[in-house]
């Protein structure tokens, strides 16, 4: 006997009156969360992926990667037989609505974005697709594609619709990002049928839509470019307060103090202006590329240059940090022992893509420091991408007769690390704050030799 969708979800808790049945092609972080997410609010769900590891540790509810909370999402959902997996997209069909959720990473050798999984997801979903049915994407993709990929769809499967639906979740968040999100913006089709769109698309997200979540109805190229200027500007505001850690450094001013101090303007806000080693990720830095390099292809290259120069200085902060590291331990880093906490791009993540603090760790070793990386969560990603480098399970194991010890990604527990006690398992009490994320009064009171970006040596 099958179950009962209808009478579980209108007794549901979260106010779904019809549910819906979802495909979701595409199993990375946007995907899988999305799918399990879409089960919670009482849909039908099927995710889809070609990675088998990946669907056989979803189906016993073990998340592929370190998310917060997803595991307890994935095991919930799936106890109630509404999310299924699997590596067929044939899976797909009888589905109303088919999530695209692939990666576009960076072309290698190249800034544009790599769209194949975007079009291998479409081409396979043509299959499966019927009449009436909407194809969402959900990738962040170069404008212009969705429109592509609406004449596909169209072209193949005639009455079948395409809406542009970007996800802004952040890595760590990625489940309240899903559930609670700060705005739904809808890039649809002119007419009655991007009319058919957004009620389908209303349907799905029932709950969030009668929160009074703002709602941005639009068309493709908008909904496409939202995603990538929003980034941009994370990126560019980033980059902002690293060009002021920069000068501070040229001029003995605290970077910390003057964010906190124009941060109180809401016009600017604090948010975003934690100067340190920088963004990395599989977002960000690829994201303000492919934007750039979408803009040359439009003719549009000047409007963007301003991006090139918020990557460089992005870039720089990595350099920078190798030579405050040469500088505290006496001019050269030949055989100096050097403990790194954190790998991951950024803490409550196993992210290693493009990340600043494997960038640092790697670069020190290449001049000729005996380097220790440990981190809660990434340590095993990092061991099969970076093979040279050398490992610890704990700060302390890695700090041990460490000459300088360099923060890099700020886990809580680093950041709660008691210095008194650090101080006793190192060779030399020299810590780098490359997050400016320590208590500098707790550390120099222990005894330590401070030095952060963007901040006075304390
Ligand atoms: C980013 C965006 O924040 C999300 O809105 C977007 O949906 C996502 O990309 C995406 O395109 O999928 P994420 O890559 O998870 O999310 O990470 P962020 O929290 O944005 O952090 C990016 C990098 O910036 C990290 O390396 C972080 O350490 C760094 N950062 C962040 C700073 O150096 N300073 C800050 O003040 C904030």
């Amino acid at each position: 006997m099958g179950i009962d969708h209808r009478a579980f979800v209108s007794g549901g808790r979260d106010g779904v009156e019809r549910f819906m049945r979802i495909s979701v092609v595409g199993c990375g972080y946007l995907g899988a969360v999305h799918a399990a997410a879409m089960a919670d609010l009482g849909h039908e769900v099927v995710g889809v992926d070609v990675d088998e590891s990946k669907i056989a540790a979803l189906r016993e509810a073990r998340a592929p990667f370190y998310e917060p909370g997803f595991e307890e999402l994935l095991a919930r959902t799936l106890a109630t037989g509404r999310l299924r997996f699997s590596t067929d997209v044939a899976e797909a069909a009888g589905a109303q609505l088919h999530f695209v959720c692939v990666g576009t990473p960076q072309k290698r050798g190249e800034n544009g974005a790599d769209l194949r999984y975007v079009e291998a997801a479409a081409e396979s979903l043509l299959g499966v697709v019927s009449p009436g049915d909407l194809v969402v994407g959900k990738s962040t993709v170069p404008v212009g594609t969705a429109a592509r990929l609406a004449e596909l769809v169209g072209g193949k499967v005639p009455g079948a619709l395409l809406a542009w639906n970007p996800e802004f979740l952040r890595e760590g968040f990625a489940v309240h990002d899903t559930l609670h999100p700060d705005r739904l913006v809808y890039g649809l089709p002119d007419g009655a049928d991007g009319a058919t769109a957004e009620r389908m698309l209303d349907e799905v997200y029932a709950p969030i839509v009668a929160r009074g979540t703002p709602k941005v109805i639009t068309d493709y190229a908008t909904a496409e470019m939202v995603k990538t200027a929003a980034n941009s500007f994370l990126a560019t505001k980033i980059s902002f307060i690293n060009a002021m850690a920069e000068l501070c450094e040229a001029t003995g001013a605290d970077v910390c103090q003057l964010a906190d101090a124009i941060g109180y303007d809401d016009r600017i806000g604090r948010k975003f202006l934690n100067a340190g080693l920088g963004f990395g990720g599989g977002c960000l830095p690829k994201d303000i590329r492919a934007f750039m390099a979408r803009a040359g292809e439009l003719g549009a290259d000047q409007a963007l240059t301003f991006l090139r120069e918020v990557d460089n200085i992005n870039m720089r902060r990595r350099i920078r940090m190798v030579e405050l590291a040469r500088e505290v331990c006496g001019g050269s880093l030949l055989g100096k022992r050097i403990a790194v906490l954190g790998a991951a791009f950024k803490p409550d993540s196993d992210d290693i893509r493009d990340s600043p603090a494997l960038n640092v760790a790697a670069q020190l070793q290449l001049q000729g420091a005996v380097v220790r990386v440990t981190d809660p969560a990434a340590v095993e990603n990092s061991r099969r991408e970076w093979p040279h480098l050398d490992y610890a399970a704990t700060p302390e194991e890695a700090a041990e007769r460490a000459d300088a010890v360099l923060l890099l990604t700020e886990w809580k527990q680093y950041r709660e690390l008691d210095p008194v006690a650090f101080g006793k398992v190192v060779a030399g009490k020299r810590v780098l704050d490359g997050r400016n994320a320590l208590d500098r009064e707790t550390w120099t009171a222990a005894g330590w030799t401070y030095r952060a970006l963007g901040r006075r040596a304390g």
